[in-house]
């Protein structure tokens, strides 16, 4: 009886293995190399599991991975010397990350890295790595990741010198890089001009530079609440890139509504220090079907109810308000 139940088993096992685009050899060498503390779930070899597991530095990864999970635990470096290390206990010739050439995600969130690691694969799509003590991008540790489409590095120790002009550098597809919750006092540098989504809340930035949105023609989407913008700090023409979609802005210092794209949707200026009446229809361009503003907050500043009725006249497709 327990014996056909087994062979039932394994012959779903198989069934849901070979579901997935691997050869029946890659599966098993991957599922056989895959290291005892972590997990590599059968019907989903591609994945290593390593997460929240006390480890101190990296086991050596199957060479088929394609998505490792290193969140949770208290790794300090990814060198390529502890890689030669880790390669060796297996007497594997080249180095690790040369036999995983397909690793599109690395997911290590809180750790204890004090540094971008670094050498990365160059098939690299998302890499997470935020929560650890990050102060250092080492210049050109990017130059080479043309897949990387989203950076995470919120909650780290960044400072202003951390992120120059050379920083970023070889990331030519990046979409979203989050630097929230750093130790940033002025806007970053060198965005790639595919950059989409920038996250930059909870830091302290007082001022945005003149034109700072200009090289990058298809930004959406801006997050910089929790900061310490002043209006004198937020130059008149600086959102002036009709790409901007959703801009938020809440909990800072300004005084006065900024100037807005006729295209924006999404704008939070909750908890500044707008006056009573504000000027509120301010935009750098007209659109014969009007602005496209559908969420506006405003609560947490000095206005006061009713909703000033200029509001409502000039941005018509208005759904939601917060006052
Ligand atoms: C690699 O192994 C050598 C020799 O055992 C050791 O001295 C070195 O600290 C190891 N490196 C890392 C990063 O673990
Ligand atoms: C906004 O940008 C457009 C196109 O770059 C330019 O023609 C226009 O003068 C700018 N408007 C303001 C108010 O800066
Ligand atoms: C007005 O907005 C529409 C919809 O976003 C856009 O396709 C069109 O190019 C805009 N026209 C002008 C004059 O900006």
């Amino acid at each position: 009886m327990k014996v056909r139940l087994c062979i039932i088993l394994n012959l779903i096992l198989v069934g849901s293995v070979f579901s997935q685009d691997m050869s029946y050899e890659e599966i098993m060498v991957q599922l056989q190399a895959c290291p005892k503390e972590c997990r590599c779930p059968q019907d989903f070899p591609r994945a290593v599991y390593c997460d929240s597991k006390g480890l101190t530095t990296i086991p050596n990864i199957p060479p088929h991975t394609w998505y490792l999970y290193l969140q949770n635990n208290n790794i300090e470096v990814l060198s390529a010397d502890a890689l030669r290390n880790a390669t060796q206990l297996t007497g594997v010739e080249q180095g690790v990350f040369s036999t995983m050439v397909r690793l599109a995600h690395l997911y290590m969130d809180d750790n204890a890295l004090s540094s971008v690691p670094s050498p990365l694969p160059s098939s690299l799509e998302h890499l997470r790595l935020s929560r650890n003590r990050i102060s250092k991008i080492p210049a050109g540790i990017f130059s080479g990741l043309n897949k990387l489409n989203l950076l995470d590095l919120q909650s780290n120790k960044l400072m202003d010198d951390a992120v120059t002009e050379v920083s970023l550098k070889g990331l030519n597809n990046l979409v979203q890089i989050n630097l929230a919750k750093n130790q940033l006092t002025t806007m970053p540098i060198g965005l790639p001009p595919t950059t989409t989504q920038l996250f930059l809340d909870g830091n302290n930035i007082e001022k945005i530079p003149e034109g700072y949105f200009k090289g990058l023609p298809k930004m959406s989407f801006i997050r910089l609440n929790y900061n310490k913008l002043v209006s004198s700090g937020v130059p008149k023409d600086v959102f002036n890139v009709s790409s901007i979609l959703d801009l938020q802005l809440s909990h800072n210092q300004l005084t006065e509504v900024p100037l807005i794209p006729s295209g924006l949707e999404h704008l939070y200026l909750d908890h500044n220090k707008i006056s009573s009446k504000p000027e509120i229809c301010l935009l750098y361009d007209t659109n014969e079907s009007g602005p496209h503003l559908r969420y506006l907050r405003l609560d947490g500043n000095e206005i006061k109810p009713p909703i000033p009725s200029d509001i409502l006249s000039c941005f018509r497709l208005l759904t939601s308000i917060i006052i």
